[in-house]
């Protein structure tokens, strides 16, 4: 079995205390997903690369930066000089995206892309060879706390058929509605990496971390 990764979302933490959330989980993440937004690719805004630059300095795990805006070009160098680890793009809204993954290589990060739940994932055949990650949507992005979405379990495992093809290594990373129920259907559909936000600090043991990442991982750690 492959190892499962888990990515906490801050978007679901304190934002007023986002460095202590960073050291609460960092003993039992894997990395850490900051999610971007702009309010006019997702109906929400949230923050940007001054503040990861601000929070670098409390974890040495690895930035897992998921980047919802339109354009999204003229930030990318922003975002990996600000220790941005994986920047993770939307083709959704952003036309030039074969630019965009090269260029994201190019400075130093790993390249991901990441596909809303209407996109097909034949978008990406062509883009593999580019990518060293690939995240599916389980719920339209923009918002914590979301149903999970069912409906892309078969995009999880064609994407899990697709990045076992190829001749390099991809995380395939899962993001929205992710809890104790849903992670062992993504797991067992092929995702490497679990994103959760609601499900670790939004719960009614919301002072447990640990506990909550332990529930996540379930038989599979
Ligand atoms: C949604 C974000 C997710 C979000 C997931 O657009 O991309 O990372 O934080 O939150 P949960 O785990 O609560 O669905
Ligand atoms: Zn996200």
């Amino acid at each position: 079995m492959r190892p499962i990764q888990i990515s906490p979302s801050l978007l679901s933490a304190d934002f007023a205390r986002l460095g202590e959330e960073i050291k609460a989980v960092e003993p039992f993440a894997n990395m850490i997903h900051i999610d971007v937004m702009d309010g006019h690719f997702v109906p929400n805004i949230t923050l940007g690369a001054p503040v990861i630059e601000k929070l670098r300095s409390w974890t040495a795990l690895p930035f897992d930066v998921h980047l919802m805006i339109a354009p999204v070009d003229p930030f990318i160098k922003d975002f990996a000089s600000a220790g941005a680890d994986i920047l993770t793009v939307h083709p959704e809204g952003n036309p030039h995206i074969y630019r965009t993954l090269q260029t994201i290589r190019e400075i130093g990060c790993m390249a991901g892309i990441a596909l809303n739940p209407g996109t097909p994932l034949e978008l990406i055949k062509s883009l593999l060879p580019l990518v060293d990650l690939v995240l599916i949507m389980t719920v339209n992005p923009g918002f914590g706390g979301q149903a999970f979405l069912d409906t892309q379990l078969k995009k999880i495992r064609d994407a899990r058929v697709l990045i076992d093809a190829s001749d390099h290594e991809i995380l395939l990373e899962v993001d929205g509605g992710i809890s104790s129920t849903t992670a062992p259907l993504v797991i067992e559909a092929g995702a490497d990496v679990l994103v959760a936000g609601n499900a670790i600090f939004n719960t009614s043991n919301a002072r447990n971390y640990g506990h909550n990442i332990k529930a996540l991982r379930g038989k599979y750690e």
